[in-house]
């Protein structure tokens, strides 16, 4: 196979009505997409109103933390498993799935995996408990993430028990200031890492300002996905705290 479908024209459907998932074909494929969380700003907005007194456009101005997702993290959900080839052998990432992380930040594959030569390739990582981070500076040619789940693997082919939490660094930025641990007088530009929610009643802002990514589909199934470490910070979220889950496929491109 040769790059990715080209999944713009459900994009197109999908953002006619953004509060809801759309099914559709892609060549032989039936895909479903939906946003995890559409109105992005207004969840913020609305989650952060006491900090946001000019609301949230004055808050990027001043914090110097861009922001630019309407809608947050782009699912598609394919009926059949499929294999796709998100980047090639120079890690080079496929421009049309770019061109989708750009506009909605994280982009996530369920039931779709990489190729056979493709999986050999990154290594394997499992991050800290609610401490989010990046794992690129924006120096760096590669500075997008791909997690993974090969359900080819024994181990990963299992659901697993911990999320991969995501969220825009405006969001860090704000949670941060709400939990007093961020000076926004002199504060400016993202941080690298922030430790945050350790108090918090995690219902409140999964899938409303932070993109629960929990692994769970069914055993056998492949999950990808792809994130841009310039405007996103991750974390582990261990849903049980007993069990910290096995180690994800983690490559970079660019
Ligand atoms: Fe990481």
């Amino acid at each position: 196979m040769n790059g990715v479908f080209d999944l713009s024209p459900l994009v197109k459907h999908l953002l006619l009505n953004p509060l809801e998932p759309y099914s559709g074909w892609v060549g032989s494929l039936r895909v479903t997409t939906r946003f995890v969380i559409p109105d992005y700003p207004a969840q913020i907005s609305a989650y952060y109103k006491d900090l946001l007194p000019g609301g949230l456009q004055n808050c990027v101005n001043q914090s110097g933390i861009p922001f630019n997702y309407n809608q947050f993290g782009l699912q598609f959900q394919f009926e059949q498993a499929t294999e796709l080839e998100l980047h090639d052998n120079d890690m080079n990432l496929d421009p049309g799935v770019k061109a989708l992380a750009d506009q909605f930040g994280p982009v996530i594959f369920k039931n779709a995996y990489l190729s056979l030569e493709k999986r050999s390739m990154g290594h394997r990582n499992r991050f800290p408990h609610l401490s989010f981070h990046v794992d690129r500076s924006p120096m760096q040619p590669t500075p997008y993430s791909i997690f993974s789940r090969d359900p080819f693997d024994p181990e990963q082919s299992e659901p697993r028990t911990a999320s991969t939490l995501l969220t825009a660094n405006i969001v860090a930025y704000l949670q941060c200031v709400k939990e007093g641990t961020c000076d926004p007088v002199t504060e400016k530009g993202a941080r690298s890492q922030y430790d945050l929610f350790g108090n918090s009643d995690m219902s409140q802002v999964l899938d409303k300002l932070v993109l629960n990514q929990a692994w769970n589909e069914p055993k056998g199934t492949g999950e990808l996905v792809l994130q841009d470490n310039r405007t996103l910070q991750h974390a582990s979220y261990y849903r049980d705290a007993a069990r910290q889950g096995y180690r994800i496929g983690v490559r970079y491109v660019g």
